[in-house]
């Protein structure tokens, strides 16, 4: 991953990184270390009252970013997802990933998730919406989530379909994450953050940090 020149201190960066490093390799899901540690940097480094990961899975990414807000000792990650097998379906994926989902049992994954807020004490920095990103997003005020980390079904569609919902929801100098960035499905929801005004400030092959500043 390229070093990313940060306000943040050396030693700060390495706290963060260890409470990510100590926490999320044990979780279910796909985000690193280095995603995550980064993640929790943007928290610091924003000071966001509000933050929100769409999708989350066994929590890697909700907790990373529920450390960010536990080292300023202010606000709250958002973790929405239906954990649920219809939404994980919904649009068109890869039929590998299909198979994978429609076999998966999602409430495991979620039961494994309010362990894992349990187990690291991030339970009382994390709001937890059990839907689908288009119907959590009727309760978020517009302006109000400075860090948004976009990691829940990749189809065209939801991907595209979360865009245009989210996208009033983020601070105008606000921190859009998206994931799989190198995916064909994600293309044309990436297209339309650039012509809504955002451009990426950060490429790390398969995930990509977007800002309108
Ligand atoms: C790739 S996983 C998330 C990985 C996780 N962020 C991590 O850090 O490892 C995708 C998640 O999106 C969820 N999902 C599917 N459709 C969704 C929707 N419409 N809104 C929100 N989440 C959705 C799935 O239940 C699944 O848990």
């Amino acid at each position: 991953m390229p070093s990313i020149p940060s306000p943040l201190s050396d030693e700060i960066r390495a706290r963060l990184r260890q409470r990510v490093e100590g926490a999320i390799p044990a979780l279910h899901g796909w985000t690193s270390v280095d995603k995550g540690s980064r993640m929790a940097e943007i928290v610091v480094e924003a000071r966001p009252a509000r933050s929100v990961e769409l999708g989350v899975f066994g929590g890697r990414g909700t907790i990373s970013l529920a450390f960010g807000h536990e080292f300023l000792g202010l606000g709250e990650v958002v973790a929405i997802d239906p954990w649920e097998k219809d939404a994980s379906l919904e649009g068109v994926n890869a039929p590998e990933n299909d198979e994978w989902w429609g076999k998966l049992d999602h409430d495991a994954i979620y039961a494994s998730f309010v362990e894992a807020l349990r187990s690291t004490g991030t339970e009382r920095w994390c709001r937890v919406l059990r839907e689908r990103s288009a119907d959590a997003v009727r309760r978020i005020a517009d302006a109000s989530v400075a860090v948004l980390h976009q990691d829940s079904n990749h189809s065209e569609a939801i991907s595209c379909a979360e865009v245009e919902q989210w996208v009033p929801k983020l601070a105008h100098d606000g921190w859009w994450i998206a994931d799989d960035t190198d995916w064909p499905t994600t293309q044309k929801a990436q297209a339309r953050l650039v012509a809504l005004g955002f451009r990426a400030v950060e490429d790390h092959g398969g995930w990509k940090v977007y800002r309108r500043i």
